[in-house]
């Protein structure tokens, strides 16, 4: 089996679980490394929250570095009201027993990108500050890089505000640096973000599971689920692991975007020019700071909510 190589930058978060989760598992996935960012809750909180997931999966020795305390500029915004005090359901789970890596994550990153024999895959999901950090230390690595595959973004309607998504929001100068970066990228966005999800009575079925990722899956939904009150509950950035290695249950469309710095109402919002080219020609976006940018605007629902059961629940039938 051909096998990505990847790396994911998280801030998790209950729904970067279900993508470590998931990435740890899946066969066709080479997880070499998770770095750490503040974004859902403060980085250390991160890192002890991903160690736990790595449990649950019961994954090998998994490199797991701290990275960036807040964002490039202005103060940390956090979503516990989302993801709970603990940015992680509350689910009380005891501390993990694994180590963090000794290095930085931009140093991580680094290292894994160098050693790597074949190219890497870099999925962030969450504030892009490490990412931005790292194009900046360490470019002549960055050029190594497969692709990014982020979760962040719209073409449509934004969360943290009507314009914009929290990953971008969080940090707006840094999803600038990496937008910007010619790095080729793939926006798994707020356009299809929600859309694949889990039902409480498919939470509780994991629950009853006699694998401990599942059982751990089943109760972050079912916590999840509490604290929203709505079922079903999306698999979120675990779309963009999806996306990464099945490309094929997704459908994109190039846009031009460009990253709003600005301190308005649009500051954070990914602005995808998705008019006819004639209007494009009359009145181009700013070339200057735009990327090209492959943005997920559909997917098989079906097919992308079973590929997560079936890689964390073995049973799953
Ligand atoms: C993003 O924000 C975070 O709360 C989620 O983990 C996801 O990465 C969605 O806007
Ligand atoms: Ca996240």
């Amino acid at each position: 089996m051909n096998k990505t190589s990847m790396i994911l930058d998280v801030d998790t978060g209950v729904d970067d679980a279900f993508a470590v989760l998931f990435a740890a598992m899946h066969p066709a996935i080479r997880l070499l490394g998770v770095t750490c960012v503040d974004g859902n809750t403060n980085v250390d909180q991160v890192v002890a929250n991903t160690l736990k997931v790595l449990d649950a999966a019961g994954a090998g020795d998994i490199p797991v570095a701290r990275g960036a305390v807040r964002p490039l500029l202005g103060e940390s915004k956090y979503a516990e009201y989302v993801h709970g005090a603990d940015g992680m359901g509350d689910l009380g789970i005891a501390p993990s027993q694994r180590r963090i890596d000794k290095r930085s994550a931009v140093e991580l990153l680094r290292d894994l990108i160098e050693e790597s024999v074949d190219p890497v895959t870099l999925v962030p999901l969450a504030p892009l500050t490490n990412v931005a950090l790292f194009l900046r230390a360490f470019p002549e690595t960055a050029k190594k890089l497969h692709r990014i595959v982020l979760m962040g973004g719209s073409a449509s309607a934004g969360n943290a505000t009507a314009a914009a998504e929290f990953n971008v929001w969080h940090d707006p100068e840094a999803a600038a640096i990496v937008f910007q970066s010619g790095v080729p990228i793939t926006m798994y966005g707020l356009d299809v973000f929600m859309r694949p999800g889990v039902t409480r009575e498919e939470a509780n079925r994991l629950v009853q599971s006699a694998q401990t990722s599942a059982q751990f899956g089943g109760a972050l939904i079912n916590a999840f689920i509490e604290r929203l009150g709505v079922s079903p509950i999306t698999l979120g950035d675990y779309g963009a692991v999806a996306t990464a290695i099945h490309p094929e249950l997704f459908t994109t469309e190039m846009f031009d975007v460009v990253v709003d710095t600005s301190s308005g109402p649009a500051r954070g919002q990914t602005i995808c020019d998705r008019r006819d080219s004639f209007l494009k020609e009359l009145e181009p976006l700013d070339l200057e700071d735009s990327a090209k940018v492959r943005v997920v605007m559909d997917l098989d629902v079906e097919a992308v909510r079973q590929l997560w059961l079936k890689t964390i629940d073995k049973g799953w039938s």
